[in-house]
């Protein structure tokens, strides 16, 4: 049932038209439920932003804001965070602001099943949200996903992630590849059931009430199919020319090992990072993302023979697992794009200025009686408050993992000063605003939050994780 690899074309989604511009542009999202062709014979039942898995991609210009209008036709309630986004708290997406379905009743009978289901405090039954997003930051490749309390995980596994792609004047001087020679690739795993459905391990197949994964899935949920913009180990044409290949590790909780084979002459050049442009391009014959992370690359295709076909593997995956997709070059000409060796100026954020060192524990613990993930001592709670960090403050995070953690903060990105077992800078130049821990892992980071005062989360990527608790708050002030 499954195709075999490296014979269904790679398409890129669609780009999201505004229904409105002028100071403000205005998008239009519609979560519904929609009949996806996946796998070949068979039709897969998705949760979709318009409808589609991932979502439309989203283009934007810094400091030019942009609404979304989110309409819920799910049955259960959604939450969208623009990860990466520089965010004010009310447009953030905190994991219990929900957007409840336009239609109820999903979700009322199972509330009755169960007392437990959150359901809507007066009358927020309207089934849209409008999210505001000022985008007063660098350009770099976001993405917007899921992020309800204790369900992103199969929220977004059932399809609920696009990219969105901010621009900037810094960057369009730079004369990067664009149009066709600019192609954005989400990378997902995925299980299957025999009839084409999406397979989650929940362990309340309503998505309704009880949250976390059966057993043995408790460290994250991994797929035995990768996709590339929803298409299973796809192939794309490639002329002999540069191309920008902006990735994103969309997986739940799949770390990835990216190569080319065989390896462009100049190697993968990487010019960003989850937060913009680095100071100067580094190259790299292999490339690590843990979930969350992104990666924006220059690839010279130039100097392949017409016909080469160039593999992009992942060295940590097992068996057909290895494969992620395939570039056929063809015998068409087009430019050749030389990376300068300076691309940006990125401020340097001096730890010697912290006005405070905070430390936090990524461990196992208890949650509900049940094995789970926690920061510190504590499984997530909305009350309960880690961190009072001031605006403009440069702060030191000291973060030590026992396991696997990609740690993500919401609202601003940081700076990696140091790690401890694989030493400071493998991956982590420029603007992070994801850390790849390893276990066993101390890492410490720089970063200083701006502008926006209230409630934001950090947590841990591994969407499973995330949902057994392993998250907290921070809340800025003045
Ligand atoms: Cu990509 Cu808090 O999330
Ligand atoms: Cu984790």
């Amino acid at each position: 049932r499954l195709p075999r690899p490296f014979t269904q074309r790679l398409v890129v989604p669609p780009t999201l038209t505004p229904v409105l511009t002028g100071d403000v542009d205005r998008y239009e999202i519609v979560a519904r439920t929609a009949r996806a062709r996946i796998l070949p014979g068979l039709t897969t039942t998705i949760f979709g932003y318009n409808g589609i898995f991932p979502g439309p991609l989203i283009r934007s210009r810094s400091n030019h804001p942009i609404e979304v209008v989110y309409r819920n036709r799910l049955p259960v309630p959604i939450v969208t965070h623009l990860h990466g986004g520089h965010t004010p708290h009310d447009s953030d997406g905190y994991p219990t602001d929900y957007v409840y379905p336009e239609d109820m009743t999903y979700l009322r009978q199972h509330q009755e099943m169960s007392h437990e289901t959150p359901m809507p405090a007066g009358d927020t039954t309207n089934g849209t949200r409008t999210y505001r997003y000022p985008l007063r930051q660098r350009a770099a490749m976001l993405w917007y996903h899921d992020h309800r309390m204790d369900f992103t995980g199969p929220s977004v596994w059932f399809g609920l992630a696009g990219a969105h792609i901010v621009n900037d004047d810094e960057e369009d001087a730079l004369g990067l590849p664009d149009g066709a020679r600019e192609i954005p690739l989400v990378l997902t795993d995925r299980a299957f059931n025999d009839d084409g459905s999406l397979l989650y391990p929940a362990v309340d197949r309503t998505l309704t009430t009880t949250p976390g994964v059966t057993g043995g899935f408790v460290a994250g949920v991994l797929g035995d199919v990768m996709l590339v913009n929803g298409v299973p180990w796809p192939v794309a044409d490639v002329e002999r020319a540069s191309y920008r290949i902006r990735m994103l590790n969309a997986c739940n909780a799949r770390r990835l090992r990216l190569r080319l084979d065989p390896p462009p002459t100049d190697g993968i050049v990487q010019i960003g990072t989850e937060g913009g442009l680095l100071d100067a391009p580094l190259t790299y014959d292999a490339f690590e993302l843990a979930p969350a992370q992104r990666l924006d690359a220059v690839v010279d295709f130039s100097r392949f023979a017409p016909g080469t076909e160039v593999t992009l593997y992942n060295d940590f995956g097992d068996g057909g697992m290895k494969n992620v997709m395939r570039f056929r070059v063809n015998s068409t000409s087009g430019p050749r794009y030389t990376v300068p060796s300076a691309l940006s100026s990125v401020e340097r954020l001096d730890p010697a200025s912290a006005t405070v060192t905070r430390r936090f524990r990524f461990q196992r613990g208890t949650v509900d009686h049940r094995s789970g993930w926690i920061i510190g001592n504590s499984p997530f709670s909305p009350s309960e408050v880690s961190a009072s960090p001031r605006l403009g403050d440069v702060e030191i995070w000291e973060l030590f993992a026992d396991f696997h953690h990609p740690v993500h903060i919401h609202l601003d990105p940081f700076q990696v000063i140091s790690r401890g077992i694989n030493g400071p800078g493998a991956f982590d130049a420029g603007w992070k605003d994801t850390i790849d821990l390893v276990p066993g892992e101390q890492a410490r980071i720089a970063v200083r939050f701006r502008d926006h005062v209230g409630r934001f989360v950090f947590h841990c990527h591994n969407l499973e994780h995330e949902d057994m608790a392993m998250m907290a708050n921070f809340v800025t002030h003045a």
